[in-house]
């Protein structure tokens, strides 16, 4: 089934998802959010793919959850839906590496949508917000929580209170983002940090991003001995046997994901 909301464009071992609801800035309403959930689904399991990069407009990266759609929701519709918990859970769940590629706002839902993802390059146009309090409610598909495990909790009570945007540069110093590079670079930059990724083994990408997500999830040592035994389990693997004779005889690994 064809996508409506998204465009997806599959190249060189990297999946590139475009969001694509230009009247609305990109505002994720259910069926973009179901869409997404799908195509990344799709993407990890497709054995081209080996890095996907997530990126919208030059003015939006995504503007918040649609704000029509939930208008005349009441708490019962949010609660007996599960509004967007399902398919937050879906995104947040890829095993394969994210590249969030991030241009002008990325707002509420849409600043939530870019913490999901593994990291964010933003352009020096991009402007971060949790501004759902003028809305009358808080963040609901994480924001609360991936915001303050980047920035802190002073910064992140500050934007969750006042509802400030931040932009790229602040963003970059709190740890917001990865990198900032003038808007018009910005797709080279992701593509090009994806197909850095989809060289390398894709056993040892998805190991990456369960052990660091680790970090976030469980106290030091728990952590500490998950990233042990992947490290110990990677030696199972014929890529730890390539990378490793590859670096000894001075030549480019061959990675085949076995
Ligand atoms: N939902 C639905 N439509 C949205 C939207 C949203 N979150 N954000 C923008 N749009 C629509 C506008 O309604 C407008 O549509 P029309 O032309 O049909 O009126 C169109 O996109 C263009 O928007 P603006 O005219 O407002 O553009 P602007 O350049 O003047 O302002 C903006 C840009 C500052 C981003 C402003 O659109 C804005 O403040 N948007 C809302 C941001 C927001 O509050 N996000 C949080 C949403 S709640 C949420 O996300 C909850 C959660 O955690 C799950």
């Amino acid at each position: 089934m064809a996508f409506e909301t998204i465009i997806v464009e599959i190249e060189d071992h990297i999946a590139l998802i475009k969001l694509n609801r230009p009247d609305a800035l990109n505002a994720l309403n259910s069926q973009l959010l179901r869409e997404l959930g799908r195509a990344l689904s799709e993407a990890d399991a497709n054995d081209k793919v080996r890095c996907i990069v997530l990126t919208g407009s030059e003015k939006a990266f995504a503007a918040g959850a649609d704000i029509k759609e939930m208008s005349e929701k009441s708490f019962v519709d949010m609660f007996l839906s599960d509004f967007f918990g399902r398919e937050g859970d879906t995104i947040a769940r890829t095993r394969k590496p994210i590249v969030a590629a991030v241009s002008g706002y990325a707002l509420g839902g849409g600043c939530e949508l870019a913490m999901m993802c593994d990291f964010i390059i933003a352009s020096d146009t991009a402007k971060f917000g949790q501004p759902e309090i003028n809305l009358g409610v808080i963040a609901g598909i994480g924001g609360t929580q991936r915001l303050t495990k980047f920035v802190g909790k002073s910064k992140s009570m500050d934007m969750h209170l006042t509802g400030r945007f931040m932009d790229a540069e602040e963003a970059e110093r709190s740890g917001l983002v990865s990198r900032v590079v003038p808007a018009r670079k910005l797709m080279d930059e992701a593509m090009g940090a994806a197909a850095k990724i989809a060289e390398k083994s894709v056993l040892a990408s998805m190991a990456v991003k369960e052990a660091v997500n680790r970090a976030y999830e469980t106290p030091l040592s728990e952590g500490l001995l998950f990233e042990r035994r992947l490290f110990h389990a990677l030696f199972s693997t014929e890529d730890q046997k390539e990378g490793m004779s590859a670096f000894l005889d001075k030549r480019e690994a061959q990675f085949r994901d076995k």
